[in-house]
């Protein structure tokens, strides 16, 4: 594994991370929390490399970053809740679950196909200057390959990824070094979903209330790990179908599909098919009752397809 290249968070550095932000690669950048493996949030395939890089074995959905405030009212269906809170704690190390606004232009990846979407607004001049230079939302989990410990400087992130990430931006040790707080905003009440640099404490405080944790087993929430059934299309699915029966949509995968077929990935692609998963199970559950879906390789990033497509095969 030879090394990226880590540059300066001059002018310089900013721009040229900014640049391949907007043609589709990803980046590693500093917030004050842990440094974060940033894609183009409105892009699907940018998104996918994101989980490619990362080597997750499932599409968890990602954390989209913002500048500013009013960039997160255009992304989501704000709240007065949710204006309590970043009025108190934004920019920062709380993250916010919201039900993705109408004509919404994120990714339906970067959510893994939930109708909700985590949003931050970093208390981190570097990310909030490269996410302006880009001039668009920026999804990022934490720069580490998956199951490895988080990243708080340059140096963790070079020896986790190594040249799988082509840019870091060096911004010193993180002030923060602990991920932000998850708080899921899209219930009746608040649910905590993930403890992080926001004490749950201070944000009881704000809100005049205690908020349960999804960690205690009496809480239900709309968290994606937690559910069985977490992607849930109306249509029925039929996994590793040769071909569609009579009254099924075929949604193929690779070169042995029927021409013309709706296809995850026609040159058999896994992050490109990973990139247009969630769109075409939403674009197929418009009009099929059922949908068979041809095999895709258990393998890479197919098996977080594989994952995600026995999860929306679940009737439950
Ligand atoms: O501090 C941080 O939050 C770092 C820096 C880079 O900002 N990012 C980070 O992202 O830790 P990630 O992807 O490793 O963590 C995302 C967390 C996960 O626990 C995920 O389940 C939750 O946020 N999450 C994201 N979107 C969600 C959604 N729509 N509904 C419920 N939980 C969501
Ligand atoms: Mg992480």
């Amino acid at each position: 594994m030879s090394s990226p290249r880590i540059v300066a968070p001059d002018a310089a550095g900013i721009n040229e991370a900014a640049r391949l932000i907007q043609a589709g690669d990803v980046v590693a950048f500093p917030t004050e929390t842990v440094y974060g493996l940033g894609a183009d949030a409105t892009n699907d395939t940018a998104v996918a490399r994101v989980f490619a890089v990362k080597g997750r074995p499932s599409f968890n959905p990602l954390i989209v970053h913002v500048a500013n405030i009013g960039a997160a009212k255009h992304l989501v269906r704000w709240t007065a809740l949710a204006d309590k809170l970043a009025a108190q704690f934004w920019p920062g190390a709380l993250t916010l679950v919201l039900e993705r606004g109408a004509d919404c232009p994120l990714s339906l990846l970067v959510s893994a196909g939930l109708p909700s979407v985590a949003i931050r607004l970093p208390a981190h001049d570097i990310a909030t200057a490269l996410i302006t230079a880009a001039g668009c939302p920026i999804a990022a989990p934490s720069a580490n390959a998956s199951g490895a410990i988080s990243p708080t400087t340059a140096a963790h992130v070079a020896a986790s990824l190594g040249d799988k990430v082509p840019l870091i931006v060096d911004g010193g040790p993180c002030q923060v070094g602990l991920e932000s707080t998850v708080i899921d905003l899209t219930g009746d009440s608040p649910i905590l979903l993930r403890p992080g640099g926001v004490a749950l404490e201070a944000i009881e405080a704000v809100i005049g209330r205690s908020i349960p944790s999804a960690l205690d087993d009496q809480v239900h929430p709309k968290s994606p790990g937690m559910l069985a059934s977490h992607y849930a299309p109306r249509a029925e699915l039929r996994l590793n179908a040769v071909s569609a029966e009579p009254g099924e949509t075929l949604l193929g995968f690779g070169s042995s599909a029927p021409a013309g077929a709706t296809n995850l990935s026609a040159r058999g692609d896994l992050e490109e098919a990973a990139a247009n998963l969630f769109a075409l199970l939403h674009r197929l559950d418009e009009t099929a009752t059922k949908i068979a879906v041809m095999p895709v390789p258990d393998t890479g990033l197919g098996r977080a397809i594989n994952d995600r497509l026995r999860r929306a095969a679940k009737r439950d």
